[in-house]
């Protein structure tokens, strides 16, 4: 089995309650509605990329539990490979609880679970080795980000793709050096990339590229994104659309612009698949709803 994309990252259940208010201590708020979803930033992306017709694969860690299984089966049902999933016969799959009051504001508390305890030899090198490109997502345990580092330098004739996301934008440059050395896409958001370098987006590319970045696409939000490779760099536009739910945007992102990387595409035409695929997940609630199929590229 050859795969062009294996995500690497945690796997949570999201579940959402809808609350009249949200609760301080020593107070009761009532649960108006609720909603369950599998989630993880890596995951969403393996979905989108699947969509796509990419052949994709994942490596992370469930429980043999509810969750666990509802984490596998959603992939299965949407063709991402899942023999690279760890599946424990102890502890807890990862779930995030959030709380949502009548007026969009959320509380959200995470149980990392299982996800923070991925230990490098744990994970089938083999299979992690049939991957074209591996795209890294963040932990929160340092034990499952140091199995990140371990794999990446297991493997050098693979290509990384890294989402810092918040948590490994707080880390501090030289610790993820490594990883930037081998890095063919660098993915932050704007406030990601400003956290990470101390820099505006523009300055603070120019550092990843010279630790060894070979593309830094920062996600703009409404605004697009601005992609470069030090040799060409592009600020494109966002598709014009109503956003409903922005939950997944980065990273549908991510999802088309790989989709470009791994068919060849160029840079700007990379960056406007990214734009696409977000604007589509942006229209319908939820991360995975509204990712589109290739046929529905514009491009
Ligand atoms: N209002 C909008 N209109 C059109 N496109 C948008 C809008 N907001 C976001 N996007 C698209 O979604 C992409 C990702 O959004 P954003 O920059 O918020 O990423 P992010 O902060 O990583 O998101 P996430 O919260 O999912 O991690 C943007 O680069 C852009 O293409
Ligand atoms: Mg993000």
């Amino acid at each position: 089995m050859k795969f062009d994309v294996i995500c690497f990252g945690a796997l949570n259940v999201d579940r959402l309650y809808k609350v009249n208010r949200i609760a301080a201590a020593d107070e009761e708020s009532e649960i108006l509605d609720f909603k369950e979803a599998p989630g993880g930033s890596a995951a969403n992306t393996a979905v989108g990329l699947a969509r796509l017709g990419v052949r994709t694969g994942f490596i992370g860690k469930v429980s043999a539990d509810r969750e666990g299984r509802m984490l596998i089966r959603a992939f299965i049902d949407e063709g991402v490979n899942t023999d690279g999933i760890i599946v424990s016969e102890y502890g807890r799959s990862g779930i995030v609880i959030g709380f949502v009051d009548e007026r969009g504001e959320r509380a959200l508390y995470v149980d990392p679970g299982v996800n923070s305890s991925i230990d490098f030899s744990e994970i089938d090198l083999k299979y992690a080795s049939q991957a074209d490109i591996i795209h890294l997502t963040s932990f929160v345990g340092e034990k499952s980000f140091q199995a990140q580092k371990r794999l990446v330098e297991e493997l050098p004739q693979v290509s990384v793709t890294i989402d810092p996301g918040m948590i490994y934008a707080r880390k501090r440059l030289e610790e993820l050096a490594p990883l930037l050395r081998r890095c063919l896409v660098f993915f932050p958001n704007e406030h990601e990339i400003k956290l990470l370098t101390g820099k505006d987006y523009r300055e603070g590319a120019e550092i990843l590229l010279d630790m060894g970045v070979k593309i830094v696409a920062v996600k703009l939000g409404s605004r697009g994104c601005y992609v470069t490779d030090g040799e060409k760099s592009h600020l494109i536009e966002p598709f014009k659309i109503k956003v409903v739910d922005s939950t997944g945007a980065g990273d549908a992102f991510c999802a088309g612009f790989l989709y470009g990387i791994v068919n060849n595409r160029t840079l700007r035409e990379c960056g406007i698949l990214g734009n696409f695929v977000a604007s589509r997940t942006l229209t319908e609630m939820g991360a995975r709803n509204g990712l589109p199929r290739k046929n529905d590229l514009p491009i």
